[in-house]
């Protein structure tokens, strides 16, 4: 039996098994997921002031300190991966508990946002894919005229095409809700919230979740209006 403080692997098992560690381990890796969406918002936003110091932006997030990047990347790749287990695992066992559908569904005390988790997390994994495609792997059949290191020019060019501009508002749509009730939930499950109607308290994931969202939403915005070209 591990100490609090230095768990043993059985006891880090017995944790994950357990529906609470799950909640915990999802809400953890949410956390580690906003602190870089904040961050890379920061970042994108440097595209108002031009070319070259967006470019140094993105030459940053992609190789300018090779430790780092791999570090972020790997931290990142696993927050997903844990991320996404936990939510697939605690889905499995909530519908296991329940096999068969209520006759009828209707809503008491749940949010649109917290009833939009589980597809508007499919979403936001499937957009992440097609994001990581055409701006950092540089997939052709995403973004035809993607060269490496441009990345104002890549930014740009798939701005310039409606669709692409809809497909990120719709993905802000829904990182906006997840990032809500995620931020809301986290704080329960941490209990930093101890009490739900709290005003506070449920404000900070609003803040969090608009700020996040509008702040990218400006960048196809920027470029559709032609205040970025
Ligand atoms: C309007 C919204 C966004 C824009 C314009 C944008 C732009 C970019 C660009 C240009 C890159 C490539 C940088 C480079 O390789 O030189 C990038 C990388 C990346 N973006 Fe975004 N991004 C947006 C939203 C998001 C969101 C919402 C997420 C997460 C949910 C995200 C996650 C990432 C990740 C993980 C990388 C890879 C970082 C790396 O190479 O290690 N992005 N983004």
């Amino acid at each position: 039996m591990g100490s609090v403080f230095a768990p043993n692997l059985w006891d880090m098992l017995k944790f994950w098994n357990s529906s609470v560690g799950k909640k915990v381990v999802m809400g953890v890796t949410g956390l580690v997921l906003v602190g870089f969406v904040i961050g890379h918002m920061a970042g994108n936003l440097q595209i108002f002031m031009g070319q070259v110091r967006y470019n140094a932006y993105a030459k940053l997030l992609q190789e300018d300190i090779i430790e780092v990047t791999w570090a972020v990347r790997i931290a990142l790749l696993v927050s997903v991966i844990l991320h996404v287990l936990s939510a697939w695992q605690l889905t499995q066992r909530a519908w296991a508990a329940r096999p068969v559908d209520y006759s009828i569904r209707e809503a008491q005390v749940s949010t649109y946002a917290s009833r939009t988790m589980r597809w508007g997390g499919v979403f936001l994994f499937v957009f992440l894919v097609v994001h990581l495609g055409q701006f950092t792997l540089g997939w052709k059949w995403l973004l035809p005229e993607f060269i490496r290191g441009a990345a104002y020019g890549n930014v740009v060019l798939a701005f310039e095409r409606p669709l692409w501009v809809a497909f990120y508002l719709l993905a802000m749509f829904f990182l906006l809700l997840h990032l809500v009730h995620g931020t809301w939930a986290v704080l329960r499950t941490l209990g930093v919230a101890k009490n739900a109607a709290e005003p506070l308290a449920r404000r900070i994931p609003w803040i969090i979740a608009l700020v996040v969202t509008v702040g990218f939403s400006l960048v196809p915005l920027g470029v559709a209006l032609g205040v970025v070209r």
